[in-house]
């Protein structure tokens, strides 16, 4: 009998966190699947990288590794794309844009954007458009040509209404937080920037059987460590007090969330927004055709891939 053929899957960050559960549950779910993870930090990545392996069956002949990637460089995005370009040359399957981050103080990047807003959607919209080629070759060479899949970590907090603080309010004037800065006013403004690139890349990949784009958002979990640059206050606060609320959820229960919007039947849909394990809808805004528009042409100049972009 043939070996089947291994599938790929790239997650960005996921040494820890949401990302290292849904790794974790590829490894345990599947076989013959081969999880990268673009880390920033050897080290850390190493840990990520260990721990997961001792949930690896041998027999599933599953494996996971870590890459270099930090997101806070698009030249380092290049070079991610690059490597895992000549790494696979039997594509990739699925692509889990789960890094993210919310620094709290006004941080420019060496390629001169706001930190959150490269790191949480420039970055990985570039990563995105430069692994469509490798995503078709995965879709052509899976039995059945099934398509492959990009899925975006969203999160409802790119709702007006919704959550503590302000935003989203996204405006080509504030895009940099130089009029006003406040970090979880910026986060909602990134996951915005995120929803409706989506919903634009999932529109221009409608007549293309071969790939796939959604997005979800796994709920409330204060336990990570994306609250790492927030004052002590803030942290002591999710950690102790916001983990206890009937609207938090744990880590292993996200991981599992952004697992299920990436297998099975999902994986035939695309332009979802799943809110947890349910199919929902993403905000109005996020759905505006105008605003599509805009906030693409807007990411394609930034990321310096407005010739192959198409809106
Ligand atoms: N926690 C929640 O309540 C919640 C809710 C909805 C959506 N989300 C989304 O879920 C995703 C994962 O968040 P999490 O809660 O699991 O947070 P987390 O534990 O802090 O994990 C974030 C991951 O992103 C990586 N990362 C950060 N900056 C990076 C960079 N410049 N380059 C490469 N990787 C980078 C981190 O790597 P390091 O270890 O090197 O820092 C880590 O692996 C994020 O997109 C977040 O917005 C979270």
């Amino acid at each position: 009998m043939a070996t089947p053929a291994t599938k790929v899957y790239v997650i960005t960050g996921g040494n820890i966190g949401i990302g290292f559960q849904l790794a974790r549950n590829i490894l345990t779910s599947q076989t013959h699947a081969r999880v990268v993870l673009g880390c920033r930090d050897k080290t850390r990545a190493d840990n990520g990288v260990k721990s997961l392996q001792e949930f690896i069956d041998p027999a599933t002949n599953n494996a996971v590794e870590h890459r270099p990637l930090d997101l806070a460089s698009l030249k380092s995005v290049h070079a991610f794309a690059d490597d895992l370009t000549k790494s696979f040359p039997d594509g990739i399957h699925t692509l889990v844009l789960n890094a993210g981050l919310m620094v709290h103080s006004r941080t420019m990047t060496e390629d001169n954007y706001e930190m959150n807003m490269q790191v949480n959607h420039l970055s990985q919209f570039l990563l995105t458009q430069l692994l469509l080629p490798l995503l078709r070759v995965g879709s052509e060479k899976t039995p059945g040509g099934e398509a492959s899949v990009v899925c975006f970590i969203s999160s409802t907090l790119h709702k007006p209404g919704t959550g503590r603080g302000k935003g989203p309010e996204l405006t080509i004037e504030n895009i940099d937080g130089s009029v006003e800065f406040e970090g979880m006013l910026i986060y909602r403004n990134t996951k915005l920037c995120q929803a409706i690139c989506m919903h634009a890349l999932a529109a221009t990949l409608k007549d293309d059987r071969s790939v796939n784009v959604n997005a979800v958002c796994p709920g409330f979990v204060p336990t990570t460590d994306l609250k790492r640059d927030s004052g002590l206050a803030t942290r002591l606060l999710m950690n102790n007090v916001l983990s206890k609320i009937s609207a938090a959820t744990t880590v292993e229960v996200a991981g599992t969330r952004v697992y299920h919007a990436i297998s099975g039947e999902n994986r035939a849909k695309n332009g979802i927004y799943f809110s947890e394990d349910a199919v929902s809808e993403s905000s109005e805004e996020s759905r505006d055709p105008e605003k599509q528009k805009i906030w693409w042409n807007w990411t394609c100049k930034s990321t310096g891939y407005e010739n192959l972009c198409q809106a």
